[in-house]
């Protein structure tokens, strides 16, 4: 696996572990992160250091850490394909964040949007590590020498500072940095709330009702989305004027792989009622598989535990190449 992984291009990404994942996170990237992995060389991490960001019960930190890895397994992660572990199990990540917040401009980062929202929802513990957060994941990403990185909408502008810190490196200490793309699926990449539909669905949410976890049972799926927030029209068409419904679209072509016109055909003419029953019919139907493999999973500690040593020890073994060419273009004295 070694020697295979240094011959295709590459991908990074990861998730944080700071609540149940989510229909967005399904759909947004881990549905992308199956299909990349036949012809990319796919790193995933469980980014478990990001989530310390803001305050985590440290039990329940450690237990959800370990759901993340099985649920992107569960999800058709295939851990014969792709390398997963846990950031903190791979120490370059902390050490080349801080050469990278060096060469990192506070103005940068206070252009953040997600600094701007998490230092408002956290106004308690407005912490350092809120702020540097970006740096962290651009050394997460260009310790790997990732040419590629599939994530949801919101998580462009860290790509983007990513890619002009890279540059900014390169250009200053001569080339030593991939400097990597975003992708983005074609549908999905913004999932909204169920019940807020001008708002991105996410983990935090407070109203359950809001979000799909993608562990919820198919009665739960199938009743949320029955609940789900539409509009006083009745027309199924997609829309700026209805964002309720241009969501549901949206998750029913990410799901059937339909674009979202085709997907608004397939319902013209038909109530509300049994467009949201067939929306919810269909992500049930998506995430039933995901559900029986993630109990499976639950029963195989020691499988579990096998996947991610050896996943800290292969991205251990990348890392520490990029971070010794990284100490040697800045100057420290060879150990
Ligand atoms: P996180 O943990 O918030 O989300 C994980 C992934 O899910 C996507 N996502 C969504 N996509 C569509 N609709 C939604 N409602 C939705 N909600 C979440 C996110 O875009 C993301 O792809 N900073 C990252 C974690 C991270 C990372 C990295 C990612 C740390 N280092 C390096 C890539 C590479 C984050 O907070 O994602």
């Amino acid at each position: 696996m070694e020697q295979n992984i240094e011959k295709k291009k590459r991908i990074f990404s990861g998730m944080q572990p700071s609540g149940e994942l989510t229909l967005g996170n399904y759909l947004g990237a881990l549905k992308n992160w199956v299909g990349l992995q036949d012809d990319y060389e796919c790193i995933y991490a469980i980014m478990n250091m990001h989530a310390i960001t803001v305050r985590q019960d440290p039990a329940e930190l450690r237990k959800r850490s370990m759901e993340v890895l099985m649920q992107y397994i569960a999800c058709g992660v295939d851990p014969e394909k792709s390398v997963l572990f846990f950031q903190s199990h791979v120490p370059a990540h902390a050490e080349l964040a801080w050469i990278l917040s060096c060469n990192t401009q506070m103005g940068e980062l206070s252009r953040m949007t997600q600094f701007k929202d998490k230092s408002q929802k956290h106004a308690d513990n407005i912490n350092a590590g809120l702020f540097t957060y970006p740096v962290l994941m651009a050394a997460d990403i260009l310790l790997y020498q990732a040419d590629l990185v599939p994530v949801g909408n919101d998580q462009l502008q860290h790509i983007e500072l990513t890619r002009d810190v890279a540059n900014r490196f390169n250009f200053h200490y001569g080339e030593t940095f991939t400097v990597p793309e975003p992708y983005i699926g074609k549908a999905g990449a913004r999932v909204m709330s169920l019940q807020s539909p001008e708002n991105k669905m996410s983990k935090s949410d407070p109203n359950p009702n809001g979000y799909i976890w993608i562990l919820d049972s198919e009665d739960v799926i199938i009743k949320k989305f029955k609940r789900a927030v539409t509009d006083s029209d009745t027309e199924i068409r997609p829309g700026a004027d209805k964002p309720g419904v241009t969501n549901l679209l949206t998750i029913y072509a990410a799901v059937t792989g339909k674009t979202v016109e085709e997907a608004a055909a397939e319902f013209a003419g038909q109530g509300y009622g049994t467009f949201k029953m067939a929306v919810g019919e269909a992500v049930a139907a998506e995430l039933a598989p995901v559900r029986k493999r993630f109990e499976e999973l639950s029963k195989d500690k020691a499988y579990v535990e096998e996947i991610y040593q050896k996943g800290a020890e292969i991205a251990g073994y990348l890392a520490a190449k990029t971070l010794r060419k990284v100490y040697k273009k800045v100057g420290f004295v060879a150990r």
